[in-house]
């Protein structure tokens, strides 16, 4: 199968890549091979590359730049979706799409069925819920929602905790935001289970279990120090108001993947995945 992906150079694009099943024949472009938000070139792109598989991996990642920067994330998180949509369907080919725990308010205390209502608080999760909205009834496409990505390499909570612990003597992290933490590796392999096995609509995935931010950097440290990693640095737990980030936050994102895992198998516990994502780091230093 011919397959397009957008995003390469991003912590999903790059593993997208790692991870190839036999039988995929991929172009992979980056931002400085194309802009996604410019509707022409993205056009011309894929009628260029013929593609019958579309991997939408590339995004406007910044939360809490998104607040002022409201038409160009719009752009990239919503229009380009359906830009690609509209060109897919022009030429029979399927659409992966990858979306966010961040188009819910976080109120639940269960965790959200792809079907439940959204209600997104932030920029960053409208126009992620735009992209959605755009590709809601292209029969070809499927949307994987997903939460706290993270890998060895890029930019990533993991991996500026690692940085900050040999940069700082301590650490304020968030501790009454929960969600899931992810490995891209394991979500990676879910994107192409999820295109082998036909699956096109909702689809939520993440590794297995909960965790706050705090709980998250509490695991990162506990796992570098057994791993041999210096550093003197205390992680302090405090709360959304006290942290004040710009963009509002979902206070419970986690997502219900029992659908997902039913087809794919249930992931590992995210303490594994960040054992795996902790190896290849140390490995790479
Ligand atoms: N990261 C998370 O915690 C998280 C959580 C839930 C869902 N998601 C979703 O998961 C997907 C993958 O996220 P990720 O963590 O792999 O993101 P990432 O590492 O930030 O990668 C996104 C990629 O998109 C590229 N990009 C941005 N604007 C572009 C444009 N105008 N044209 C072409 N490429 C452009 C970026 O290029 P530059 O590097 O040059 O900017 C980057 O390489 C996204 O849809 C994201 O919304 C992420």
């Amino acid at each position: 199968m011919k397959a397009l992906i957008f995003g390469a150079d991003g912590q999903l694009g790059r593993a997208l890549q790692r991870t190839l099943p036999a039988g995929f024949e991929v172009t992979a472009l980056s931002r400085s091979d194309l802009d996604i938000g410019n509707e022409t070139a993205l056009n011309r792109a894929i009628d260029y590359a013929g593609p019958e598989l579309v991997i939408n991996a590339a995004a406007y990642t910044a939360v809490d730049a998104a607040e002022e920067d409201e038409s160009q994330a719009f752009r990239i998180n919503g229009s380009a979706p359906g830009w690609m949509a509209l060109a897919c369907a022009r030429l029979g080919a399927r659409l992966v799409h990858i979306s966010t725990d961040y188009v819910f308010d976080g109120q639940a205390r269960q965790p959200y069925p792809p079907e439940a209502a959204t209600n997104p608080i932030n920029v960053y999760g409208r126009s992620k819920r735009a992209g959605e909205e755009a590709l809601l009834s292209s029969p070809n496409a499927l949307i994987v929602r997903t939460s706290a990505l993270y890998s060895a390499h890029g930019r990533n909570f993991a991996t500026t905790m690692l940085r900050l612990l040999a940069e700082r003597d301590a650490i304020a992290v968030v501790d009454d935001q929960i969600s899931v933490p992810t490995h891209v590796a394991s979500l990676a392999n879910v994107v192409w289970a999820l295109v082998e096995a036909g699956a096109t609509g909702i689809h939520h995935f993440t590794d297995y279990g909960t965790a706050s931010w705090y709980q998250f950097a509490c695991a990162i440290v506990e796992k570098a120090d057994a791993a041999g990693f210096e550093f003197d640095c205390r992680i302090n737990p405090v709360t959304t108001a006290q942290y004040d980030a710009r963009a509002a936050r979902p206070p419970f994102s986690v997502l219900d993947c029992a659908a997902t895992w039913a087809i794919t198998g249930t992931p590992k516990h995210w303490e594994e995945e960040l054992d795996i994502m902790l190896a290849e780091w140390m490995a790479a230093r």
